[in-house]
C-alpha cells in the first residue's frame, strides 16, 4: 500500500554519495525533503539537482535537510555530481541515496509500473520533525519540478503547523492567511490581534501571524 499523508516516513539505512546514512538520524529534529529522480546522467535531473544545490541556504533557513534518490550506485552518483557542479555552477552538498535494490523506492511507492517498470518517477516527500509525511508531489520524468513551489509549500506547512491558520490558493510568505473553520469568529478576534476580515462566516482572513 502506498504512503499517505500523516504516515511515518519509512526509515532506511543506505549508502549515499556522502557515505552511509540512517534516514531518520540524518533528519534529526528538523524537516526533510526526499525526492527521487529517474536516473543519473539525465538532463532534466541534472537541472533539478543543480537547482536544489543553489537553494541550499533557503532550505537551511527553514531547517530542512534534502536528499535525492535514484536506483543508481553511489559511485555513479559521485561521477554525476561532478557534471552537475560543472554544468549548473553549484556545489552539490546534499546526499544522493543509492537505492540499487529499489527497497526504498518500493517503500515510498516511487516506481509506477505504468510509467516505467525500472526507474523511479519524480516523487517528492516533505517530512515533518515528527517524521510524518506532510506532503507529496509526483511528476512524470519529462517534467522538471518547480523548486520555488517546494519552498512555498514548506513555508505553508511550517506556518500551519504552529498557528490555527490555512493558506489560500497561490499564497506566498507574508500574505494574509485564512482562519481555520474550527475557530469561531469571536475566538479568532481574540486569537489574532492583527485583525480578522470576515468575508463570509466560513471565509475569514488575518495577517500572517508570525510576521511583523
Ligand atoms: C531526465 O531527467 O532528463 C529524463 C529522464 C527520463 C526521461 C526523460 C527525461
Amino acid at each position: 500500500m502506498s504512503l499517505r499523508l500523516g504516515d511515518i516516513a519509512p526509515n532506511f539505512q543506505a549508502n549515499t554519495s556522502l557515505g552511509p546514512i540512517d534516514f531518520h538520524e540524518y533528519l534529526g529534529s528538523g524537516w526533510g525533503v526526499l525526492f527521487s529522480h529517474p536516473a543519473d546522467f539525465t538532463p532534466v535531473c541534472t537541472t533539478e539537482l543543480g537547482r536544489t544545490a543553489s537553494l541550499a541556504e533557503e532550505f537551511a533557513k527553514r531547517n530542512v535537510k534534502v536528499l535525492a534518490l535514484s536506483v543508481d550506485s553511489a559511485e555513479s552518483h559521485n561521477k554525476w555530481i561532478a557534471d552537475i557542479n560543472e554544468t549548473q555552477h553549484v556545489n552539490v552538498g546534499f546526499p544522493i541515496v543509492a537505492d540499487e535494490d529499489k527497497s526504498i523506492a518500493n517503500a515510498y511507492d516511487m516506481i509506477h509500473p505504468n510509467a516505467s517498470e525500472t526507474f523511479t518517477v519524480r516523487s517528492l516527500f516533505i517530512i515533518g520533525p515528527d517524521k510524518k509525511v506532510k506532503l507529496f508531489i509526483t511528476y512524470p520524468a519529462s517534467t522538471g519540478r518547480n523548486f520555488v513551489e517546494v519552498l512555498r509549500v514548506i513555508d505553508s506547512l511550517q506556518l500551519t503547523a504552529n498557528y490555527s491558520v490555512a493558506t489560500p490558493a497561490d499564497w506566498k510568505e507574508g500574505e494574509d492567511v485564512i482562519v481555520v473553520p474550527a475557530i469561531k469568529t469571536e475566538d479568532a478576534i481574540a486569537k489574532f490581534p492583527k485583525g480578522v476580515k470576515v468575508i463570509k462566516p466560513y471565509l475569514r482572513y488575518t495577517p500572517q501571524p508570525n510576521k511583523d
